[in-house]
């Protein structure tokens, strides 16, 4: 029998499915598990399954010690884990894509929705209870029929939210490292271009790309400048991939009309120029959150960490 540390509050039915077969120490405390008692736990552990808020680092790798075969991170995201490390010393690092595809593309249209529309603006005006009264020209947005959505990072989040906004009858464009499948560009009606590209002719630009050292303010002060005054920007990502403090201030001079955030550069802290401003809305990182996608995650990084101390491949390694 093998012993796993789950660092976090988890889906029961996971927990039951490494509990069959293995000793599980599950932290279930209100409070994010701390540094401290990260690495005093993980102490002798054969696996970790490892939350998003967790640095899975030399550090937490020494201090899990030789048994240690596996770290499976809930979540696609794997920028806390460094994977380098975990080669190094033979640890599997596993993520969970797939899964999350859905409901976190569902996060970056509602934000695209919100923002265009100003909904957070209306929903912020009823709860003030200051007198209002509909008028031709009361909270006006903008449309998005018509209009060009520009996906940076065309992975599968990336694919799903361009689905969406052709829904909306919105063309797009894309930037990635690679092109996407033929089939799927021609279903997308989706054209390939440049960053610098994107940025210029795109109404909405969607940020699905990973964040790693490249990706690191792949949107700052520059790109924000290169983009159309009416523009708007979402990020349901990961918070680095945008230099905050240009965005605030782009924001406030309205270099750009508008942005949607799912995510922070100093996540859970929001830069506190964001919060004065109105023609931002702010989500609370919740692009998988439903309770079907917690579930399928959970579950899955289960399975990574079942397969592994199995002797098997995993289903969804970090690295092949
Ligand atoms: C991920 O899985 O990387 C998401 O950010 C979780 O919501």
């Amino acid at each position: 029998m093998s012993r796993i540390l789950v660092t976090g509050r988890i889906p029961d039915a996971a927990v039951e499915r490494l509990r069959a077969e293995h000793d599980v120490d599950a932290w279930t405390g209100a409070e994010s598990i701390g540094r401290d008692q990260l690495l005093r736990r993980a102490a002798g552990s054969d696996a970790v399954v490892s939350l998003l808020t967790d640095r899975i680092d030399r550090e937490l790798l020494d201090a899990a010690g030789p048994r240690l075969k596996v770290v499976a991170n809930v979540a696609v995201g794997y920028d806390n884990i460094d994977v380098a490390a975990c080669s190094e010393r033979g640890v599997v690092a596993t993520n969970t894509p797939g899964v999350l595809t859905e409901a976190t593309a569902d996060i970056a249209f509602a934000l695209i929705l919100m923002a265009t529309r100003r909904l957070g603006e209306g929903e912020r005006l009823i709860r003030s209870g200051d007198a209002w009264k509909w008028g031709m020209s009361f909270l006006l947005g903008t449309g998005l029929q018509g209009k060009t959505l520009g996906v940076v990072g065309m992975g599968g989040i990336g694919r799903a939210t361009a689905r969406r906004a052709r829904a909306f009858g919105m063309d797009v464009v894309y930037q990635s490292r690679s092109a996407v499948d033929p089939g799927v560009a021609a279903e997308l009606d989706a054209r390939r271009v440049e960053l610098d590209e994107l940025l210029e002719i795109a109404d909405v630009v969607s940020l699905h790309c990973p964040y790693s050292p490249a990706t690191h303010h792949l949107i700052g002060a520059r790109q924000l400048a290169a983009m159309k005054p009416s523009a708007v920007l979402v990020n349901t990502a990961r918070g680095p991939i945008v230099d905050e403090d240009a965005l605030a201030t782009a924001l406030d001079e309205r270099v750009i009309a508008s942005a949607g955030l799912d995510v922070y550069e100093h996540e859970p802290r929001v830069h506190p120029a964001l919060l004065r401003l109105q023609n931002v809305v702010l989500l609370p990182h919740l692009g998988s959150a439903t309770v079907e996608t917690r579930t399928a995650m959970a579950t899955l990084a289960a399975d990574n960490v079942l397969a592994v101390l199995r002797g098997d491949q995993p289903p969804t390694p970090i690295t092949r």
